[in-house]
């Protein structure tokens, strides 16, 4: 384990959660055409950062420096880790950051149409979620983790999990084209509102069911408990979010401009949305790590586990 490699994997997966919300800002300030140049912005490639132009070339900024860190992760990453899975996962990060960085100029270049604003919306949050992994898969938590438990429910916790996150992916989906549909001076279209309401019951359901499962089957595995008990906490904040979003996103319409409170609960609520995901996904993949699939394949996961361990150990992967 290289902690200086997990520190800073955890680093950049900070600074694309700090470029999610900057991007949000964008969107909620209709600041996204305030130049309709790219890659220059007003020509330039430093602009008197006035007006909208701070949210819009702001966010551009941040997403250059949250480019290079990746990059330098990755030679990090190429440098220090030998399994050949997380150079991989690193060679993926910079290529999704690149295509993140394209589909952004393109946004702009064709005036946000919905698909290519809502694919950005998207991206971002596989971006986000693929800087989370890599900061999981070098933490000392992780490259410790031994099998701890059976499993003790009939639906393995994996399995509930994995259903989970897919679901909440699908809710960030249709939150993204819900948000890109309408500015802030229209209404939101009806029908898209109650699919997204209805996404929220089932990732209310998926989540919920996963997360006390864990809490109910393994309370004593630290390991598992927290990222449970998180998501559970995000879970009912996000939902608070979303009915506040849609109130106030209900008065816009008659204000002269973007205005707060509209701006921050929006933004917060795409802001939470990532990290209800992340959580998820924490979840999801240490279930991976220390439960078997099923009870009855718990000898063959064990002697699997030791297999890998002693090849991991002797440098063989
Ligand atoms: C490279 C990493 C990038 C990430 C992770 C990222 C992320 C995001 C996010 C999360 C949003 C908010 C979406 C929403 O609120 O629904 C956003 C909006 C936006 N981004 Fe990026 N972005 C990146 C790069 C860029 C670049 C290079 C540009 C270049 C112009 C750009 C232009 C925009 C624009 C114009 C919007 C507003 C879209 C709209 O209002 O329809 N982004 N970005
Ligand atoms: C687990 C539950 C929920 C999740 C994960 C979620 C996630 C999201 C995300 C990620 C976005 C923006 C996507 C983007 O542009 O990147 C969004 C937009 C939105 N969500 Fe939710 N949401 C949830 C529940 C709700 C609920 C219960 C409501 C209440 C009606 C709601 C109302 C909205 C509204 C109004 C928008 C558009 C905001 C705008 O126009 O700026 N959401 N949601």
């Amino acid at each position: 384990m290289n902690r200086g490699l997990n520190r800073f994997a955890i680093f950049v997966a900070c600074a694309t959660f700090f470029l999610i919300i900057a991007g949000a800002l964008v969107t909620s300030n209709d600041a996204g055409l305030a130049t309709p140049d790219w890659p220059r912005s007003n020509g330039t490639f430093f602009p008197k950062m006035v007006g909208n132009l701070f949210w819009e070339h702001g966010h551009r900024m941040v997403a250059t420096t949250v480019g290079m860190l990746t990059i330098v992760l990755l030679v990090y990453i190429l440098f220090k880790e030998k399994r050949s899975w997380v150079r991989k996962l690193g060679i993926f990060a910079l290529l999704a950051v690149i295509a993140q960085g394209l589909l952004g100029g393109l946004t702009v270049k064709l005036m946000l149409p919905l698909a290519v604003s809502a694919a950005h919306a998207t991206l971002a949050q596989l971006f986000f979620c693929t800087t989370v992994s890599l900061a999981v898969f070098t933490s000392r938590r992780w490259i410790e983790a031994r099998p701890i438990a059976e499993e003790k429910g009939t639906l393995p916790l994996r399995y509930l999990c994995t259903a989970a996150l897919v679901t909440i992916f699908l809710q960030l989906i249709i939150g993204a084209t819900l948000r890109h549909s309408a500015p802030w001076d229209q209404k939101l279209p009806v029908e898209l509102v109650l699919t997204h309401i209805g996404g929220a019951l089932a990732v209310t359901i998926a989540l919920g069911s996963a997360s006390l499962a864990v809490l109910r089957r393994h309370k004593d595995e630290k390991f598992l408990t927290r990222p449970a008990m998180i998501a559970l906490l995000l879970l009912v904040v996000q939902l608070s979010l979303g009915i506040a979003a849609y109130i106030t996103r209900l008065r816009s319409p008659n204000d002269p401009q973007p205005l707060n409170p509209m701006i921050s609960i929006t933004v917060a609520h795409v802001a939470c949305g990532a990290l209800v995901f992340v959580t998820t996904i924490v979840l999801t993949l240490r279930t991976y790590r220390v439960l078997p699939a099923r009870p009855a394949l718990r000898e063959s996961f064990l002697k699997d586990y030791r297999i890998r361990q002693d090849l991991q150990d002797s440098g063989t992967v």
